[in-house]
């Protein structure tokens, strides 16, 4: 059963996303002045968090940060961005060879999950950032290698491994639909501080042919991305 990891996610999720608007909040207020125009990678947090701060993305509170050579730098704190789902494809299902296990933690900028949810659209600079997550134990209890908690069976979150990131830029990536792909290793951390664009027959080319919408695997997001119903008695 998954009941239990995915609720624990979810509320990760929820307080990232809480912390996420508290802090916009309250950055609000402050002038943007010094982040206007910075391409290059900024220590200073709120100069970051201002919308706008890099006048190609202007409905990007975290925009993406590229180097001289077009290579993209490893998006700071992730971790602390709107968690919106994750997909597992274990090795155990996978004959041992999933071709991103386990868990896909996928994360996306406040601002640009705030404007799907108001739009429907990503706007330009949206990072979707799917960070790897094996499942505890390699061997588990049964042949598809998961095991039994407290909650159920299932397969429960371990060290994370891998960091894959898209980037919607219509200028940089028009080829293929709008978006680039990059992997800064699959294997466990610190993974590489900058990646070039991967070849579209390993990335994107799939998310042409496959994706639900704009190239993002959307429908499995959605459980998330929509507001919660109010709540009842
Ligand atoms: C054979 C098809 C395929 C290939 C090749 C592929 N992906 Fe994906 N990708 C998927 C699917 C399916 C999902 C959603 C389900 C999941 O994560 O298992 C996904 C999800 C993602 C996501 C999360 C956002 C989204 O679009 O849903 C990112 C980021 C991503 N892939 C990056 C990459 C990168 C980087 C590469 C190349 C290194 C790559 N993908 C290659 C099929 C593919």
């Amino acid at each position: 059963m998954s009941v239990n990891y995915s609720r624990s996610f979810r509320s990760v999720g929820s307080i990232a996303l809480t912390l996420s608007f508290l802090v916009l909040a309250a950055c609000g207020s402050k002038s943007d002045d010094d982040s206007v125009g910075k391409s290059t990678v900024s220590t200073d947090k709120s100069a970051a968090l201002a919308l706008g701060s890099d006048p190609a993305y202007p409905a990007i509170d975290i925009p993406p940060v590229w180097s001289s050579d077009g290579k993209l730098i490893q998006p700071k704190d992730f971790r602390e961005m709107v968690f919106i789902g994750a997909p597992l494809t274990p090795h155990g299902l996978n004959d041992g060879k999933a071709n991103f296990p386990e868990f896909h933690n996928v994360y996306v900028q406040p601002a640009a999950f705030k404007a799907y949810r108001a739009t429907g659209k990503w706007p330009e600079g949206t990072m979707m950032i799917k960070e790897l997550q094996l499942v505890d134990d390699p061997k588990g209890d049964f042949p598809d290698g998961s095991r039994v908690l407290p909650s159920g069976r299932g397969y429960f979150p371990g060290a994370v491994n891998g960091l894959d990131v898209s980037v919607k830029d219509s200028k940089r990536f028009a080829e293929t639909n709008n978006w680039g792909y990059f992997n800064f290793n699959h294997a466990a951390p610190p993974y590489l501080a900058e990646a070039a664009l991967k070849p579209s027959d390993q990335c994107a080319g799939c998310h042409i042919a496959n994706a639900h919408e704009d190239m993002v695997y959307v429908d499995l997001y959605k459980p998330i991305l929509d507001p919660l119903p109010t709540a009842t008695n």
